[in-house]
This record gives structure tokens, C-alpha cells and sequence, in this order.
């Protein structure tokens, strides 16, 4: 399996959304947004890989920060490090924007999901209490840029 994470191309919008809707946790928007912020290009619309895609991720600036919005890997393909492999490209991708972090928020229910983060750097900056609809608490991470 190709495991290097690629830029999204438009080509790609119904491999991203069969992701998305197998994904417990993901933002699950619209084929026509998924679509939109892949051709908008104010960020970095990540896939991996090829030939189907498994994972994806969303990552917008706005400067100085940069927001992880969405992340999924299917369920079948999950473990096998293409989360880590999308979160470095994010990563480098806010790094050569000049951000000095990237931030996100994850629900305390999401326990693979809050790992990974913890596991690739990020810290625990806050917490929106009974934020999401199943009455999980949100939690705010954020990742230093060096
Ligand atoms: C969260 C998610 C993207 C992780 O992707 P992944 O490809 O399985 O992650 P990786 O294989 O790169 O794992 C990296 C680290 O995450 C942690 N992790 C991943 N899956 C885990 C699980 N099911 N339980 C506990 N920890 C897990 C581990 O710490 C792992 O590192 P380690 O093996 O060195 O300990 C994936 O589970 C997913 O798509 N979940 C549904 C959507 C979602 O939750 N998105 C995030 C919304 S904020």
C-alpha cells in the first residue's frame, strides 16, 4: 500500500466521501463540500492511499494558526499508521505556511482518535463541556509548531 500522503485531486471527491461516511467520527459533510474544499485550495486537502483512497484529511489556514477540521482512515486500514502518516504531512504542510500551530478539537468520546493525537505531539489546551450532540465534552488540542 502506498502510504505517502498525496494532494486531493477532484478526481478523488467520491473515494473521500465513501471514507467519510464509514468514519464514526469524521466531519461527514456534503459530497458538494467535500468537493468545495478541495478545489478551493485555502489549505491542504490530503489523501493516502491510492487505488482506493483510505484516508483524508483537512487542514485550513488561518494564519497564524492552522485547523485540522477533518480526519478519517477506514475502518478496515486503521492501525497500519496512514493517521500518523496524513497528521506529519499536516504538520509540514502549517510549518512551511509559517503557522505557529495547529490546532483541533476532538470529542472525549473518541478514544483512538485523542491517542493518536497525544502520540503525534499534540496537547490538551481546553475543554467545551457537553459540546457535540451525544453530550460528550469537547477536547481542545493543540500542536506547537518549532
Ligand atoms: C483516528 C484515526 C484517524 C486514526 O487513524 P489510524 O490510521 O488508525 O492511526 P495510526 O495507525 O496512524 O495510529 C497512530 C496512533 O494512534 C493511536 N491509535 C490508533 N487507533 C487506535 C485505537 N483504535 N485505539 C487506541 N489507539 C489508537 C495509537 O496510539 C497509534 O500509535 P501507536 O500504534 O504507535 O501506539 C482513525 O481511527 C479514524 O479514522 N477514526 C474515525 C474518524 C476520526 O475519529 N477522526 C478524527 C476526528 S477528530
Amino acid at each position: 500500500m502506498n502510504s505517502s500522503p498525496r494532494p486531493a485531486l477532484p478526481a478523488d471527491l467520491d473515494a473521500v466521501c465513501a471514507v467519510a461516511q464509514s468514519s464514526a467520527f469524521s466531519a461527514r459533510w456534503s459530497r458538494a463540500q467535500y468537493g468545495e474544499e478541495i478545489a478551493c485550495g485555502r489549505g491542504l486537502f490530503a489523501v493516502v492511499g491510492a487505488e482506493p483512497i483510505r484516508g483524508y484529511l483537512v487542514l485550513r489556514r488561518v494564519s497564524p494558526e492552522a485547523q485540522l477540521v477533518d480526519l478519517a482512515v477506514r475502518p478496515q486500514d486503521q492501525g497500519r499508521g496512514l493517521g500518523r502518516a496524513l497528521l506529519d504531512c499536516a504538520a509540514a504542510a502549517a510549518r512551511s505556511w509559517g503557522c505557529s500551530r495547529v490546532t483541533l478539537e476532538v470529542s472525549a468520546a473518541n478514544a483512538a482518535a485523542l491517542r493518536l493525537y497525544l502520540r503525534t505531539g499534540f496537547q490538551v489546551v481546553g475543554r467545551r463541556p457537553k459540546f457535540y450532540n451525544d453530550g460528550a465534552d469537547a477536547i481542545l488540542m493543540d500542536l506547537l509548531l518549532p
